[in-house]
């Protein structure tokens, strides 16, 4: 997962509007990373909103197989044929199939895309960027899950002395170890 959140921890506001990450503070047209998360990327799985979302800038800005996650989609729009292929299913067997096709390193993307990948503890990595907006409402990152996830603080960085950018890995029992 690679995301940014409100300080309060939503995505979007409820209507989707993401018009609050674009009025980050950004002087050097920084793209605080991304470039480089993406170079370790093997292709992105997206939820149909997300999907929908960054079609609608117009510009496709991802070099990288994506894949949209739905049940109601039934085709790509005009012209993401070539882009996007969508897919549907249990989690860990989508996630099979992928690695069948030699794509391992996957890049979730979306609220409820995330917080499905989350209740399956299918999340190994989490980078959150911080932006410094309390937005009261919205499309939350996490919700209630039945589970706790421990995860290892890896690094913070502080871009542009405004966004907090945590990078978190998920620290997995070992079986049968005993330990907590
Ligand atoms: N702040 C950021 O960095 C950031 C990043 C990404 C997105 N966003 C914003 O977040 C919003 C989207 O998040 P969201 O939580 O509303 O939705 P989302 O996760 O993008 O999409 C949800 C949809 O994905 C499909 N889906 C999810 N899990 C599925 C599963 N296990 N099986 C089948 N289909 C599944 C369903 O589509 P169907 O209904 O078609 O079945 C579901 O309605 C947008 O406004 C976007 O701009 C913000």
């Amino acid at each position: 997962v690679y995301i940014a959140a409100s300080i309060d921890g939503y995505i979007a506001r409820k209507d989707g509007n993401i018009d609050w990450l674009a009025e980050v503070p950004n002087p050097d047209n920084s793209d605080f990373g991304f470039a480089d998360f993406m170079s370790d990327i093997d292709a992105i799985i997206m939820g149909r909103i997300t999907f929908e979302t960054v079609a609608g800038f117009g510009e496709w800005v991802y070099q990288k197989p994506v894949f949209v996650l739905s049940s109601s989609m039934l085709q790509l729009p005009a012209g993401y044929e070539d882009k996007a292929e969508i897919i549907n299913g249990e989690l860990n067997d989508i996630i099979a199939s992928l690695h069948e096709r030699g794509l391992k390193n996957l890049y979730i993307d979306g609220g409820r895309t995330i917080q499905g990948f989350i209740e399956q503890d299918l999340i190994d990595e989490l980078v959150l960027t911080r932006i410094p907006i309390l937005l009261g409402s919205g499309i939350p990152l996490f919700t209630e899950t039945d589970r706790e996830l421990q995860f290892e603080h890896v690094k913070t960085e502080v871009l542009n002395n405004a966004l907090i950018k945590s990078r978190y890995k998920r620290t997995r029992e070992e079986q049968g170890s005993g330990r907590r």
